[in-house]
Formats: structure tokens, sequence, C-alpha cells
């Protein structure tokens, strides 16, 4: 049984010299636990999984084989930025599977969120036991776990979704995050030269945009959350609100009302703002963001993103609401 117990003589990692010492330290543990062999990572290209991709590519380069699925619930440029700086940056051995179709067919006219959750976690697993079945000589699965997840649960990152692997596919865990807080993860990530929107990003949700495209995810309503969402981050980047809200998104509804667009009559659907503060995603309090900023972003939603008429802000805590709206 592995030590889960973060040591009591640990420095908390604040600094960029810290940050290197704890690097220095586990490439020698990595290379002397895994040696000339092959570890797999299924890298999502959130914080915790691209720090363990850059500090595992330094120890053992080629024989880390990431795995990059895009179930077409990503934001907007993310699987781009995955292939960018994993594959073109640090040369790392990528593999990217456009598994789009896969999950939009499984997900049409499933309505229930939690079956969506579901599925999307299912199907998950199903493309990366696939992937893994192709490839010979994997000894090691790696994995983003931090300490806060070993501290909530026992121990098994859910949202990774490679809990559920079967018994024939059961590899060594390799987990070199797992006593970091999410702060020391992001000072490490930095030291190893991560892009500061990889390291300083938003939490986001293991089944995405998923949960913000109400209801039956269609296509249309899809793609209205993805570019509604990346107009939402780019004003708020501009006005510096990004590094000052926790979490910020956008919502397509399953209903369509009337507007007037280009002197037409519209029936088409609205996009919900929300932008969020809290410590512990326990509770949560509403931005104040500026009204004219407000007016802006609607502006540009109602004008850029095709099939919407409306742009509404969210002006409900948690509790009573809950951060997402599924
Ligand atoms: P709620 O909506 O419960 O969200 O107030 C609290 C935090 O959890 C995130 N969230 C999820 N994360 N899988 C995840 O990995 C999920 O199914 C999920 N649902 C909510 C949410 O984005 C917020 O940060």
């Amino acid at each position: 049984m592995e030590n889960n117990k973060r040591p009591a003589s640990m420095q908390r990692i604040t600094t960029p010299e810290l940050a290197n010492a704890f690097i220095e330290e586990q490439l020698g543990a990595l290379q002397a636990k895994i040696g000339q062999k092959k570890v797999l990572l299924a890298l999502s290209g959130g914080v915790d999984s691209s720090v363990v991709a850059a500090l595992l590519i330094r120890a053992i380069g080629q024989n880390l084989v990431c795995v990059h699925v895009n179930h077409g619930l990503l934001r907007k440029g993310e699987p781009e930025q995955v292939i960018e700086v994993f594959r073109h940056q640090m040369n790392a051995n990528l593999i990217y599977v456009d598994a789009v179709d896969r999950f939009l067919d499984k997900l049409a006219g499933v309505a229930d969120p939690e079956q969506k959750r579901k599925i999307i976690g299912a199907e998950f697993i199903r493309v990366f036991e696939e992937e893994a079945r192709k490839l010979d000589g994997i000894e090691f699965l790696a994995q983003g776990t931090i300490y806060p997840d070993i501290l909530e649960s026992d121990g098994v990152k859910a949202h990774h979704n490679v809990g559920g692997l079967p018994d024939d596919l059961q590899f060594e865990l390799v987990e070199p995050l797992k006593f970091l807080f999410k702060d020391e993860v992001r000072v490490v990530g930095k030291a190893l030269d991560l892009p500061d929107n990889m390291v300083f990003r938003q939490p986001f949700p293991g089944p995405g945009l998923g949960v913000r495209c109400l209801g039956a995810i269609t296509r249309d309503r899809l793609e209205a959350v993805r570019e509604s969402d990346a107009i939402l981050r780019e004003e708020f980047v501009k006005n510096g609100l990004a590094d000052k809200v926790w979490q910020y998104f956008t919502v397509v509804p399953n209903f369509r009302s009337v507007g007037i667009q280009d002197g037409k009559r519209t029936f088409a659907y609205p996009v919900i703002l929300r932008a969020v503060n809290t410590t512990d995603a326990m509770t949560a309090t509403v931005e104040d963001i500026p009204f004219s900023l407000l007016q802006h972003i609607t502006k540009r939603i109602t004008t850029e993103v095709k099939g919407v008429n409306r742009v509404l802000y969210d002006l409900t805590p948690k509790p009573s609401g809950t951060i997402e709206w599924e």
C-alpha cells in the first residue's frame, strides 16, 4: 500500500527555486522508478495532466505516450493548444484522438444531466482503452492526482475517468503531484515553462461544455456555447477580470424566444453568462461585472454567434444555485 500522506517535513512550494528543487527531485525519482519502460497518460490539457506531462517529458522523453481525446466538449482552441504545446514545442509522443462524432452520436437525444455525465465518462474510458490496446510495452499509467483528490476521495481522480480500465489493462500508477496543492502545481507548471493560460486557467468540469449545453446536446447549440464562451473569455482577459474571477462561462438552454435581428423576426436561443468567485466551490458569490462590459459582451455575442438573439446574466449565488446549470 503506497503512502498517501504528505510528509510533515515537506515544504510548501511557493517560489520558482522551490519548484526547481521539486522538479529535480522528481526527475530522479521518476527515472529510478520507470527506467526504460513506457508510461501512458491521458492528457486533457488541464493544469494537472499538463504538469504531469511536462515533468515526464523531461524525465523519460519519448517513453511517455500522451493520449489527448477530443470529445467535442472542449473549449475553443483547447485541442489545438495541446497539440501545439506538447507535440510541437515539447516534442512529446502525443496521440490525438478525434472522437467528436462518436461522443455526439452517443449523446444524441439524451437530456438527463446525470445520464449525459455517465455517457461522457464511460465513452472516455472506452476510447482511452482502445488506444491503450494498440500500444505495446506500456507498464505505467501516469495520473494528475493532486493532494486534494486524495484528501477528498479515495485517491482516484474521478474526472480523469481512467479508474475504470478493465482488469487486463491495469498498469502501475505514476502520480508525481499527489502531495501537491493546486497553487503548488501551478508554481511547478510555470517552472516547467508551460504557457500561463494553461497553468493559471480556471477550473473546467470533466464533462466539459456538455453540462453547459442544456438538455439533449445539439451541434448548433454546442457551437453557440463554445463561441460565446470564447468571446466571454477574450473580454475577461482584455478587461483584467480573468485573474480576478474564479470561474466564468456561458450556458445555452434548450428553449428559444422571439427576437428581431437585421430587421427580421428571429426565433433563437439565449446565452446565459455566469461569473462567480469562491474559495472551495461549496458556496459562491456572483461577480459584480461593470454594466458597460455586460452590454459590450451582449452586443458581440448577439452579432457574432449564430442562432442567438438574447444574452442574460445569472445573478444567483450558490446557494441557491449551483455554479454549473447541470
Ligand atoms: P457546482 O455546479 O456543483 O460546481 O456548484 C462546483 C464546481 O465543480 C465543477 N463541476 C464539475 N467538475 N465534473 C467535474 O470535473 C463534473 O461533472 C462537474 N460538475 C460541476 C464546477 O465547474 C465547479 O467548479
